[in-house]
C-alpha cells in the first residue's frame, strides 16, 4: 500500500490526475487518502452537471486529505476549497499526504462564511447534525452528496447519498451510481413545491 501512497503522490506532483484515477479504476482504495473511490465517468458527470447548474467552485466539508477535490479541479477546472478540523492531527507526522492547496482548517463549533456561488459537497461525511448545520446557513443552489449506494450494504455515512430525495427545499438535478456501488448526487435548490420528473 505505501507504494502506491507514494506513486499517487508522484502523479500528484506531476499534475497526472488521469494516472490517479486509472489506479482508481483497477480497483486501488485507501481509506486514509480517500473513502470514495473516483473513476472518469464519475468525474466526467460532475464536470458536465455542474457546468449546466452554472456553478462557479466547490466547497467541500470534511475533505480529508483533499485528494478527490484536487481531483475535481484538475477534471473540471473549477476552484475547490476543502474544510478540515484538527489542524494540529493534519500536521503531525502521522497524518496521510495533502493533496490541495487550499484547505481551510475550521474550529467544528463555528461555520465557515461559504461563497453562494459555489456548490456545497460532502464525500463520506459522518456527522448529520453537522451537516443540517451547514444546510440551513447555505445560501447558495447546489449540494453534492457522496457516498456508497443503496445496494451497498458493507459502507456507511451519514448523509447518504440520497438523503434529501424527499426534502422539500432540494430536488435531484443528477445521480450517478459507480461500478463500486457508490452514487454522486447534486442536488439544486427547490423553487417549487414539486421537483420536476
Ligand atoms: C469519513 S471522513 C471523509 C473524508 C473525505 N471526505 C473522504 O471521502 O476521504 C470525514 C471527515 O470529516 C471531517 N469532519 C468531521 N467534522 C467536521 C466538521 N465539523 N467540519 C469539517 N470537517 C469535519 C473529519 O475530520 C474527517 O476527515
Amino acid at each position: 500500500m505505501e507504494g502506491y501512497v507514494e506513486k499517487i503522490r508522484e502523479l500528484r506532483e506531476s499534475g497526472d490526475w488521469q494516472g490517479i484515477v486509472q489506479l482508481y479504476e483497477n480497483g486501488f482504495t485507501d481509506e486514509k487518502l480517500l473513502w470514495f473511490q473516483p473513476d472518469s465517468n464519475g468525474l466526467n458527470f460532475l464536470r458536465k452537471n455542474l457546468a449546466e447548474l452554472g456553478v462557479q467552485g466547490v466547497s467541500s466539508i470534511g475533505c480529508g486529505s483533499g485528494l478527490l477535490e484536487w481531483l475535481i479541479n484538475s477534471s473540471t477546472g473549477l476552484p475547490v476549497i476543502g474544510y478540515e478540523i484538527d489542524l494540529g492531527w493534519w500536521q503531525s507526522k502521522h497524518s496521510p499526504p495533502k493533496f490541495l492547496k487550499e484547505i481551510s482548517y475550521i474550529d467544528p463549533t463555528t461555520l465557515p462564511q461559504l461563497n453562494p456561488q459555489f456548490a456545497l459537497l460532502f464525500c463520506y461525511f459522518n456527522d448529520s447534525k453537522v451537516f443540517e448545520a451547514y444546510l440551513d446557513s447555505f445560501r447558495g443552489d447546489c449540494v453534492i452528496l457522496i457516498g456508497p449506494d443503496e445496494k451497498n450494504k458493507i459502507r456507511y455515512c451519514d448523509p447518504e447519498p440520497f438523503q434529501l430525495k424527499d426534502e422539500e427545499r432540494w430536488c435531484i438535478h443528477a445521480a450517478w451510481r459507480s461500478k463500486f456501488l457508490e452514487a454522486i448526487v447534486i442536488y439544486r435548490r427547490s423553487t417549487t413545491t414539486v421537483c420536476p420528473q
